[in-house]
C-alpha cells in the first residue's frame, strides 16, 4: 500500500455523510429523552437548578471562578442591567501534574488564586468586608439537588484526581477558602454550558442553547419541569409552577457510550482504551479539543508502523502520548502544507517530504471537518426534541474559536440534517459566539438565585 492509498482509506473512515448525521441525530434525540427519564441512560441530563430566564435587567457585583480543562479563571463582574456588564478577569494556568494529583492540592491552588485575585482587586478591604458571592463554574459532570451543590459523578478531559468523585465539591472549595480567611461565599455551582446559555440569553433573547466546543464538548438548554420525569418528587412545591423552566446540563459528551451509531475508527478506540476512563465520553473523545491532536498523532504512527511515512527516521518525540495538542492540527490547517515542514522539524526533529506534508495538511482538514460535523448532532437533537425551528446556539471554546472553518462546517452539517434549501446566510438555526459564560453567566445565575430566595421569603 502507498501513503496515498492509506490516506484515501483514512479519508473514508473520517468522512461523515448526511445520512449518517441524520441517523446519529435521531438516536441522540432518544438518548436525550432517556437521560431525563427516571431510569436514566448514558447522557446524564443534569438539572442545573437555574429556574428562570434572565431578562437582561439583572444587576449587582459578583465574583466567579471557572475551573476549566487548562486554566483557572477568576472574574469580577458588574451586571449593569439593559443587557450590559463590565468585568475584570485573570487566568491562572492549572499545572499539568495537578490534573492527576491530590485533591487538596487542587482546592489549595484554587483558593490561593482566588485569594490573590481578591487582594489585588479589592485591596486591603479584603478580609473585613461582607462576603462576596461567588459563582463556581465547574465544568465536569456534577449531580445537583440544589444550585449550591455539585457531586462529581466522574472526571472527564484527562483529569483524574482521587477522592473527589462522589463528593460534593462546594464544601471542599469553601473549606480551602475559609482557611485563608478570604471573604468569599460560594453561592452557586454551574456547568460552563449552563453559564454560556444564561450569559448569552441575558444579552440575546433568541439564544436557545449554550455550547462548549473546547477541551471537552457539551451543551445546555432550557427544558420545562413538567417534561422531566426524573424530577418527580424532587421539586419543592414552591419551586414547581406550571411550565417552570429548568436549565439542563446535558453532559452529552457521554452520548453513545454503548456504541450504537458513532462511526468510531481504530484511532478513537485506542484513545478511549488508553484514557483514564475507558468506556466513557465516546462522543467527546471523537470531537473535542483534548483529543484532536491525538487522533492526528495516532494516524501518523499507524502510517509509520507500515513504513509509509517518515521513512528511516527516529520519531521518538512523536511517540509520546498527546505530543500534539489541538493547536497542531488547527495551525496546520490554517497555514499551507509548507508550514508542516518547520513545525515537524522544530517540534519532533522529523523531516517531511512534500507528499507527506500535503497528506498531513489534508488529514488535519478531515479531522477538523469530522469534529464540526459530528458536533452538530447534539445541537440538531436538542432542536428536534424542543421543536426549535429557529434560534441562536451560543458557542464558545477553543475548537469553536480557533479551529479554522469550524462554524461554516457546522452550519453545512446542520443544513445536511435539516435540509433548509436556502442561502447559508438565511439558515434559521445558527452558531454565534457566546457571551462569557463562566463570568457573566455565573453572575447572572447568582443574581437570579438571590432574587428567587428573596421572593420565596416574602
Ligand atoms: C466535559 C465536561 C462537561 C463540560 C465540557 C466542556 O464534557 O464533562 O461538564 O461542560 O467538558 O467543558
Amino acid at each position: 500500500m502507498s501513503l496515498l492509498d492509506a490516506y484515501e482509506k483514512t479519508k473514508q473512515e473520517l468522512t461523515v455523510t448526511p445520512e449518517k448525521l441524520t441517523e446519529i441525530t435521531n438516536h441522540f434525540v432518544s438518548e436525550l429523552n432517556k437521560g431525563l427519564s427516571k431510569t436514566g441512560g448514558n447522557i446524564p441530563m443534569i438539572p442545573g437548578w437555574v429556574m428562570d430566564y434572565p431578562t437582561g435587567q439583572e444587576t449587582g457585583d459578583y465574583l466567579a471562578i471557572d475551573l476549566g480543562g487548562t486554566n483557572l479563571r477568576v472574574v469580577k463582574v458588574s451586571l449593569l442591567g439593559d443587557s450590559k456588564f463590565t468585568y475584570e478577569a485573570e487566568k491562572y494556568p492549572i499545572p499539568v501534574p495537578m490534573r492527576t494529583g491530590k485533591s487538596e492540592d487542587l482546592w489549595n491552588f484554587i483558593a490561593d488564586s482566588l485569594d490573590t485575585f481578591v487582594k489585588k482587586h479589592y485591596g486591603s478591604r479584603g478580609s473585613s468586608m461582607a462576603k462576596l458571592p461567588l459563582g463556581f463554574t465547574f465544568s465536569y459532570p456534577a449531580s445537583q439537588d440544589a444550585i449550591n451543590e455539585g457531586v462529581l459523578q466522574r472526571w472527564t478531559k484527562g483529569f483524574d484526581i482521587d477522592g473527589v468523585e462522589g463528593e460534593n465539591v462546594v464544601p471542599l472549595l469553601q473549606d480551602a477558602i475559609n482557611v485563608r480567611n478570604t471573604p468569599v461565599e460560594v453561592v452557586s455551582l454551574i456547568n460552563d454550558t449552563t453559564g454560556t446559555l444564561v450569559a448569552s440569553k441575558y444579552c440575546d433573547p433568541e439564544t436557545i442553547m449554550g455550547l462548549i466546543f473546547g477541551t471537552g464538548c457539551n451543551g445546555a438548554y432550557y427544558d420545562v419541569c413538567n417534561d422531566i420525569p426524573k424530577l418527580e418528587g424532587r421539586l419543592p412545591d414552591d419551586l414547581l409552577k406550571e411550565n417552570s423552566p429548568m436549565a439542563i446540563n446535558c453532559e452529552y459528551g457521554a452520548f453513545d457510550n454503548e456504541w450504537a451509531v458513532l462511526p468510531r475508527t481504530k484511532y478513537d478506540i485506542q484513545i478511549d482504551q488508553e484514557s483514564p476512563r475507558p468506556g466513557q465520553q465516546y462522543y467527546e473523545k471523537m470531537i473535542a479539543g483534548y483529543y484532536l491532536g491525538e487522533v492526528l498523532r495516532l494516524i501518523l504512527l499507524d502510517y509509520y508502523s507500515q513504513d509509509l511515512i517518515f521513512k528511516d527516521q527516529n520519531i521518538k518525540p512523536l511517540q509520546v502520548p498527546f505530543a500534539m495538542d489541538t493547536s497542531f492540527p488547527s495551525r496546520i490547517e490554517q497555514h499551507s502544507a509548507t508550514f508542516v515542514e518547520g513545525l515537524f522539524l522544530d517540534s519532533f526533529n522529523i523531516k517531511t517530504t512534500e507528499e507527506e506534508r500535503n497528506i498531513i495538511h489534508d488529514l488535519c482538514l478531515l479531522i477538523g471537518t469530522r469534529s464540526a460535523r459530528l458536533s452538530v448532532c447534539g445541537i440538531a437533537a436538542i432542536c428536534k426534541k424542543r421543536n426549535y425551528k429557529a434560534g441562536h446556539c451560543a458557542s464558545d471554546g477553543s475548537v469553536f474559536n480557533m479551529y479554522p472553518h469550524f462554524k461554516e462546517r457546522a452550519h453545512e452539517a446542520l443544513n445536511d440534517i435539516f435540509q433548509w434549501n436556502c442561502d447559508p446566510k438565511d439558515y434559521p438555526i445558527t452558531l454565534i459566539h457566546a457571551e462569557d459564560g463562566s463570568g457573566v453567566g455565573a453572575a447572572v445565575i447568582a443574581c437570579l438565585t438571590e432574587k428567587r430566595l428573596l421572593a420565596n421569603k416574602s
